[in-house]
């Protein structure tokens, strides 16, 4: 509610992936604690949201569009003030390297710019007139009310302005939860939003998301719900809504995009955007290539060229110069990974490459696994990590049947150097997944194109212009001549 409160409850450590040596070996680095807020700051900060919104009679649903641009402009500006800071403590929080995470503050203020434009050509479109069977109609975009914004720990900047800037330019008011691991970088804007916006547009709400975030969904006073995360916690948090048929969900969620790589394919680029779609930032991103269906005669060569790429990979530390792999941020992964291995292994399946799958501290070594079959925990399961499950097919039936069965239908890349059989293939994987990549890796951007999911993988589109449209309303005033 545009106030900066003190705290002197109960506080969370926050660790960092980056390790030092203690006396019990090398620990995560302690870098700063959070406020653990309870349902009751919750509340106050949901009141604070509703009274600012008042029933879209508040100072900010009603403003001219023109003027809230401005305000999202002075905030622009008072956001690149802490670029440095802030892309200091992605590298501290996340682990993420310092090339990605200027790249993820960068693309942040070019998403907001361009969303100011997107926002400029929507309201021309609403100050036109349209004309029917005798009556005159103004086409208005219009808010929803609140929004409860939650982003992930892998864009924990990003991804959250992708739900948070469109909602509240449209004229909502926001709650927003920092995610648990990327919660600190959000505190040298929290001035930023206080000085840029009325009163009660941006309310933050710290806490463990258990604790204060089903409570708020349970009041049914939130009108949409935009989270960015697992598909489990998304449909917990709906299912505490009172009156769900009421409550709008922008959801990006869980994904296990396959690679396809045919008889056809030139290797060498299916293996550089295999690296590039498997590997980046660890493999911790819902894009992320997760699984490899190879044609069985080009298998053994895949592999080997696969194994030399990811060898040439350098490990280090965020802020080294050319780093490709870093620490991995999540405490529990290394050894979630390890799991997945070794289940593997029991099944019938090898690490195809040196080293794959060695982890000391934070630092997870990339792992080829191959050959992967449905008996595998890799077949299905998001890994969101360095390891990379290859399956061998012989028909191309194999790879369609798997994305037939599958419960997710985010992307898959298509690796084919045959016009005619990449043509046959984009048909029946389209009507699968949102988006087919052909030689290429699967990714999000550029963020002007529509992102979703179909399946358990999204529901709702974001994408510079679609989030405007998610966070808003087509409403008509309309005469009769
Ligand atoms: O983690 C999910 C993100 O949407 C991935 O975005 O493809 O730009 O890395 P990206």
């Amino acid at each position: 509610n545009g106030e900066m409160r003190t705290w002197d409850g109960d506080v969370s450590e926050v660790s960092s992936p980056i390790c030092v040596p203690t006396p019990e070996g090398l620990q995560r680095k302690v870098i700063g604690s959070y406020p653990l807020g309870t349902e009751k700051e919750a509340m106050e900060a949901l009141d604070a949201a509703i009274a600012a919104y008042d029933n879209g009679r508040g100072e900010w649903p009603t403003m001219g569009v023109a003027d809230r641009i401005k305000c999202l402009q002075t905030f622009v500006y008072k956001m690149s003030e802490q670029r440095e800071l802030v892309i200091k403590l992605i590298m501290w929080e996340i682990g993420k390297s310092l090339a990605d995470s200027t790249k993820e503050f960068d693309r942040t203020i070019e998403y907001i710019n361009l969303t100011i434009d997107a926002l400029k050509e929507i309201d021309r479109e609403s100050s036109r007139f349209t004309m029917a069977e005798g009556v005159v109609a103004q086409i208005r975009r219009s808010p929803l009310g609140v929004v409860l914004c939650m982003g992930p720990f892998n864009y924990p900047l990003n991804e959250t302005f992708t739900t948070l800037i469109p909602a509240i330019i449209m004229g909502n008011t926001v709650l927003f939860k920092p995610p648990k691991h990327g919660t600190l970088l959000h505190y040298p804007l929290l001035r930023a939003f206080q000085e840029s916006f009325p009163k009660g547009v941006v309310n933050t709400v710290y806490g463990r998301g258990a604790n204060v975030t089903p409570g708020l969904m349970a009041t049914g006073k939130i009108n949409v719900l935009a989270f960015i995360g697992s598909s489990k916690v998304a449909n917990d948090l709906k299912k505490r809504h009172p009156k769900i048929n009421r409550l709008r969900a922008v959801l990006s969620l869980d994904a296990k995009n396959a690679a396809i790589v045919t008889k056809s394919a030139d290797l060498s680029i299916a293996v550089n955007e295999c690296i590039l779609g498997a590997l980046s930032y660890n493999g911790q991103r819902c894009t992320a290539i997760k699984i490899i269906h190879v044609h069985k005669d080009v298998a053994d060569e895949f592999l080997k060229l696969l194994s030399e790429g990811v060898a040439k990979l350098k490990f280090g530390l965020p802020w080294l110069k050319g780093v490709n792999l870093t620490p991995v941020a999540e405490p529990g992964k290394p050894a979630y990974l390890e799991e997945c291995i070794t289940d593997a292994k029991a099944n019938g399946a090898q690490v195809v490459n040196e080293n794959g799958g060695e982890n000391v501290a934070s630092f997870v070594y990339p792992a080829i696994v191959y050959p992967v079959n449905d008996k595998m925990k890799l077949y299905r399961e998001e890994q969101f990590g360095p390891v990379i499950p290859v399956i061998p097919f012989e028909s191309i039936e194999e790879p369609i049947q798997y994305q037939i069965d599958s419960p997710h239908g985010m992307q898959v890349s298509i690796f084919s150097n045959d016009p005619i059989e990449t043509a046959q293939l984009i048909d029946p994987f389209v009507n699968l997944v949102s988006r087919v990549n052909i030689n290429a890796q699967c990714q999000r951007g550029p963020d002007v194109f529509p992102f979703t999911g179909r399946k358990d993988s999204a529901e709702g589109t974001l994408s510079v212009n679609d989030a405007l449209r998610s966070f808003s309303i087509r409403s008509l005033v309309a005469t009769k001549l």
